[in-house]
């Protein structure tokens, strides 16, 4: 097997809203972004960054809602400044990727502006169209991911619009081979800016059932739909997932392969299924290079649920394909509040040791944790509608010090911050050498100077007990071993070797082949 600088690589996402404001208006840019990939290189020491949607848009869905797929919205940029975070992090050995929302533009993007304008517009088949059902009610019963009917009635033209989001996002539709042509465009116009891969959003939600059925509605279940919303009540047979998918999927892989004589151009799509459905998406190694696999991001957090994830995901890999992991994204709970702080020092270890690509979300390496916004100040639309579904909690500004701005801005951040110890941001945190913040870099360091991390082959380890799961890492001439006790005791683990990093210092091997872990310890020793 080759393998390519995205197979090596740590990736590290930043929102960037909330990463850092360059210009003092509270709100992150481009230029803040360009001013710390020094600590992103450098101090922390990842390879490749992934930046949330920062295209001109009404951020209704803050980005993921784009009205230009070619310009920097004025908030964070101009296309010269990006060109500017894109050539020093190059020269800073970093790679650049960017987001792309395929499934759905902005309302306010001037396709969807002529699009909706009449029905003979030759944009109007480039989204999704329908006419009232008898009644003048829904063509179909498909609901909104954030809640609601999927479909929006146009007065002036009488006919409903599809949006598998708000009704500010509508779905475009890829059956139209012109809107392909033009989107398919819009991912060379990021390639030939240099950048060196794309994460698709939603990207499985771009093909839905060309006769647009109704989703089969879930057999009430014995409990009753208490904790169901309105959108899990339906079986997403219809409305997401086509088999026309992979066409599309192998469409955007041929346009990367196009740009990847210099080096290869890469893409992850977010895809929240699991097992064989999940990895199909891989296709024959000509769709996307990985389907971002969500399986740690919820668990019970006991040994065997960790090994099931990974064990279960290795089965159902195809030949060749590469797995991956994430811990924390801009849509769900800080990793530090949904595990609680120590085990997400584990979570980190474990994440930055398996077999795959992993990516860091910004501040995780801090351990910030999940903000509580009151009611009446939360700027999510998700969390609006729907009491408690807010995500503003996990996309608080990153703190680089301690102070009302966080080191993030000059003024009012656009969201509050949460340190009440003032202890979780960058400046505290490298004046202490038992800090999250240097436990992530010295497992990054280890990480890079270790093949086996990088690339090995991965085999659970037997015989342990109940609490541990433990693995090894291996290439010819270099094995790397991994024990992570998630009991509430401390055990002992037959282990030989030299610990390389581990969650808490003192942890070391003991004479005649044990090491010895206390509750919720994790170590990397060289064997
Ligand atoms: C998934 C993104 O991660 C999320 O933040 C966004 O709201 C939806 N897709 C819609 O684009
Ligand atoms: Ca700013």
């Amino acid at each position: 097997m080759q393998y390519e600088w995205w197979h090596e690589a740590v990736i590290y996402q930043i929102y960037p809203r909330s990463f850092m404001d360059s210009n003092g208006d509270g709100i992150g840019d481009l230029a803040g972004i360009t001013s710390k990939l020094d600590y992103l290189a450098g101090t922390l020491g990842v390879d490749a960054i992934w930046i949330s949607p920062f295209y001109k848009s009404p951020m209704a869905d803050f980005g993921y809602d784009v009205a230009d797929y070619v310009d920097v919205d004025p908030m964070f940029g101009t296309l010269e400044d990006f060109d500017a975070l894109v050539t020093q992090a190059h020269d800073l050995g970093l790679r650049v990727i960017v987001d792309w929302v395929p499934n759905h533009s902005s309302s306010m993007h001037p396709w969807f502006v002529e699009s909706r304008s009449s029905r003979d517009n030759p944009k109007r088949d480039w989204y999704v169209w329908k006419d009232p059902a008898p009644d003048g009610s829904e063509p179909n019963n498909w609901i909104s991911v954030f809640s609601g009917p999927a479909w929006t009635l146009d007065e002036h033209t009488g006919q409903y619009y599809l949006h598998s989001f708000l009704s500010e996002q509508p779905d475009l539709n890829w059956r139209n081979p012109a809107l392909a042509e033009a989107m398919l465009d819009t991912l060379r116009f990021w390639l030939r800016r240099g950048v060196d891969g794309f994460r698709l959003d939603a990207c499985h939600f771009a093909m839905k059932d060309p006769l647009y059925r109704s989703n089969p509605v879930l057999e009430r279940p014995e409990h009753g739909y208490k904790d169901l919303g309105e959108y899990d009540r339906l079986i997403h047979l219809y409305d997401r997932g086509h088999p026309d998918i992979h066409g599309l999927f192998r469409d955007v892989r041929a346009v990367l392969d196009d740009f990847s004589e210099e080096r290869p151009r890469f893409s992850v799509g977010e895809i929240h299924l699991e097992g064989e459905e999940w990895a199909s998406y891989y296709g024959e190694g000509d769709e996307l290079h990985m389907p971002y696999h969500f399986g740690m991001l919820n668990g019970d957090w006991t040994a065997a649920w960790a090994r099931g994830v990974v064990d279960t995901q290795e089965a159902v890999l195809p030949a060749g394909a590469w797995p991956n992991y994430v811990l924390g994204n801009h849509d769900e709970i800080r990793i530090a509040t949904r595990y609680g702080a120590r085990r997400a020092r584990m979570a980190t270890l474990m994440l930055l040791t398996l077999r795959g690509t992993p990516t860091l979300y910004y501040g995780d390496e801090l351990g910030m944790v999940q903000a509580d916004i009151p009611s009446d100040r939360q700027q999510d639309p998700w969390g609006r509608r729907q009491p408690g579904l807010g995500r503003d909690g996990c996309r608080t500004p990153m703190q680089w010090a301690a102070g009302p701005g966080g080191g993030f801005t000059t003024a009012c951040p656009w969201l509050g911050t949460v340190d009440p110890d003032r202890v979780l941001n960058v400046e505290a945190q490298l004046a202490d050498p038992g800090s999250m913040l240097n436990l992530t870099r010295r497992l990054l360091e280890v990480r890079k100077g270790s093949r086996a991390l990088r690339i090995g082959r991965y085999e659970a380890i037997e015989g342990l007990p109940e609490t541990v799961f433990g693995y090894r890492r291996r290439v010819e001439g270099e094995s790397v071993s991994v024990y992570l006790n998630f009991g509430d005791h401390p055990v002992d683990v037959p282990a030989e070797g030299q610990v390389l990093v581990a969650t808490r210092s003192g942890i070391r091997g003991r004479a005649g082949g044990a090491l010895a872990l206390g509750a919720l310890d994790g170590a990397v020793l060289s064997s």
